[in-house]
């Protein structure tokens, strides 16, 4: 298996036994499960294959910041992935491009793995293609500023293409609309920012279903599958399915 799978738990599930549950049908190469962080100690030591990662990190690094987790204490901790820039944590927590490259700065620092997600609104997508590339362009631009000077090379960014109008929504998008623009974001990224390793997921309403297409586009390398992620049967069919691409 080659494409890569990220879960993306949310705020669920509300007791460790069903995040030992869920942990265990997700344990396999190349998935990533992001947990919140109360479940982190214990899925460290129940994944075998799959690589833990982190909802968010904070953007300071230690001292009086009540309620927050840093970056070295998710290392610490042995996590491998923080999920970065979702657009639910640009809207409901303002969080802004300003602040996910400064934490950016942090997750890198610290030697995790970055997955930052990306991705336009509909009023946008509405306008057409082209205007989707220049909004993610612009996002890319302010995300990742001055990610090439970083002392510390990035050995593979992820960037999750998620259309936040497809996020949660049971509709997703067109898998050739959003391979067009993966591929945009791979040649821009590599171009501007100088970073070879890239891998581009796809994210928004990914399921048993439709993960065949997605998977299936040779520029999409993998899915971050939010609510899917949380259905036992529906996500080992993912599995299956991105096991044979
Ligand atoms: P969804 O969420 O699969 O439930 O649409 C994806 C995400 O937010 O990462």
């Amino acid at each position: 298996m080659n494409k890569l799978i990220v879960a993306n738990w949310k705020l669920n599930p509300q007791t460790e036994a069903e995040a030992i549950k869920l942990a265990k049908i997700s344990d396999q190469e190349n998935v990533v499960v992001a947990a919140p962080f109360v479940f982190l100690e214990v899925l460290k030591k129940i994944l075998k294959k799959a690589k833990l990662g982190a909802e968010n990190s904070s953007i300071e690094e230690s001292g009086a910041f009540t309620g927050e987790v840093s970056a070295k204490m998710l290392k610490n901790l042995g996590v491998s992935y923080v999920i970065i820039g979702h657009s639910e944590r640009r809207k409901y927590f303002g969080e802004t491009d300003e602040i996910v490259n400064k934490k950016l700065d942090k997750i890198i620092s610290n030697e995790l793995n970055p997955i930052l997600c990306v991705g336009e609104s509909l009023e946008t997508r509405k306008v057409g293609i082209p205007a989707v590339k220049e909004f993610i362009k612009n996002q890319l631009n302010k995300d990742l500023s001055n990610i090439e000077n970083s002392k510390l090379k990035i050995e593979n960014l992820v960037i999750a293409y998620e259309p936040i109008w497809a996020i949660g929504a049971g509709i997703p998008d067109k898998p050739s609309d959003s391979a067009e623009i993966i591929k945009f974001i791979k040649e821009f990224v590599h171009l501007t920012f100088k970073i070879s390793q890239i891998t581009v997921l796809y994210g928004g309403s990914v399921n048993a279903r439709n993960a065949e297409q997605f998977l299936s586009e040779k520029e999409i390398d993998g899915a971050l599958v939010g609510g899917a992620s949380l259905k036992p049967k529906e996500f080992t069919k993912i599995l299956e399915i991105a096991k044979n691409k």
